[in-house]
């Protein structure tokens, strides 16, 4: 596979090949970032397939796949690198007594005692990488800004030691659920993409590509019935996840057609909120008696 993709379709064809259906923008973006060598900042609701982008283009383009899991709290220690600072004091302790504290300092601030963090493993590896940033909305600001001090320039410097250049271009994506907005200056450094429920056909096919057993008609109700559900006002509508997890159930169930009573013993696995499951249940239960769409 070679490094850079040459085009659009290729990376389409690339991503498919691995087992994820790209819509057009995210085909196209994905060409562009690697292309550019800008980060890719995706957005979304749950379950949309902004985590599996990553590991997939990791895949098609025969990259290590490097993940920072993002959380509150998160800092440069458990992001960028920490001292090992056992592993010093350990030296410290074996060095004869008379050493003096530059020989120390200088041996007990080498890489050797360095901890690499994600950002810092991706910028230093030899080899080109993807760098997933996942759920960058839940670190707070101060975190995104040192971030884009190091999506910048790829570069890290570390006081001690020096600084640490990119040896390669990482592909890099951020993804965020929008629970809190992002800075400007972040998402001006990216490439955006949002991705959304997918439309039907598009739904159907990864549907089918995760379930491939399912009989057509079965996976062509499951879309529908899938879209019905989002349509309503709902706490948390179905996602991509929820009807691949749904297409399983039914196939394990052996189910060749999705009635009522399927549709209800089974509805907890697409919707996950007591109050919502009181309203699919009633909205779409009593359609289910009629032809889709036609009540
Ligand atoms: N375009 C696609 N092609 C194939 N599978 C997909 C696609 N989109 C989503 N999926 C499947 O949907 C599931 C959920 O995707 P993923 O975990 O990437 O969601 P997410 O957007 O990161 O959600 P969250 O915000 O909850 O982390 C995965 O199992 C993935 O395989
Ligand atoms: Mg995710």
């Amino acid at each position: 596979m070679s490094a850079q993709p040459q085009s659009v379709e290729e990376v389409s064809e690339g991503l498919e090949a691995v087992g994820y259906l790209p819509g057009e923008s995210t085909a196209l973006v994905s060409y562009l970032a690697a292309r550019l060598g800008k980060p890719i900042l995706v957005e979304g609701p749950a379950g949309v397939g902004k985590t599996e982008l990553a590991k997939a283009l990791a895949k098609y383009l025969d990259r290590t796949l490097i993940r920072l899991q993002c959380y509150e709290g998160l800092d440069e220690a458990k992001a960028l690198y920490e001292w090992n600072y056992r592993k010093q004091l350990l030296r410290i302790q074996t060095e004869a007594a008379d050493t003096g504290w530059d020989a120390v300092q200088d041996d007990i601030f080498g890489s050797e005692f360095l901890l690499e963090r994600p950002l810092m493993t991706a910028i230093a590896s030899p080899e080109p990488v993807v760098l997933l940033i996942d759920e960058i909305d839940k670190t707070d600001q101060e975190f995104e800004a040192m971030l884009l001090e190091v999506l910048s320039d790829f570069q890290i410097s570390i006081p001690e030691l020096g600084t640490i250049q990119a040896k390669s271009q990482p592909i890099v994506l951020l993804t965020s659920n929008n629970t809190r907005e992002l800075t400007e200056a972040l998402k001006r450094r990216c490439l955006y993409l949002w991705l959304d429920y997918p439309a039907r056909e598009h739904e159907l096919a990864i549907v089918r590509l995760h379930a491939p057993e399912l009989s057509e008609t079965v996976a062509d109700k499951l879309v529908d019935i899938v879209a019905m559900v989002r349509d309503l006002d709902l706490k948390k509508p179905p996602s991509i996840a929820e009807s691949i997890d749904w297409a399983r159930a039914l196939l394990l169930l052996g189910a060749d057609d999705i009635d009522q009573k399927t549709f209800t013993d089974t509805l907890s696995i697409i919707v996950k909120h007591r109050t919502d499951l009181d309203v699919v249940a009633e909205r779409v239960g009593v359609k289910l008696g009629s032809p889709l769409g036609t009540s």
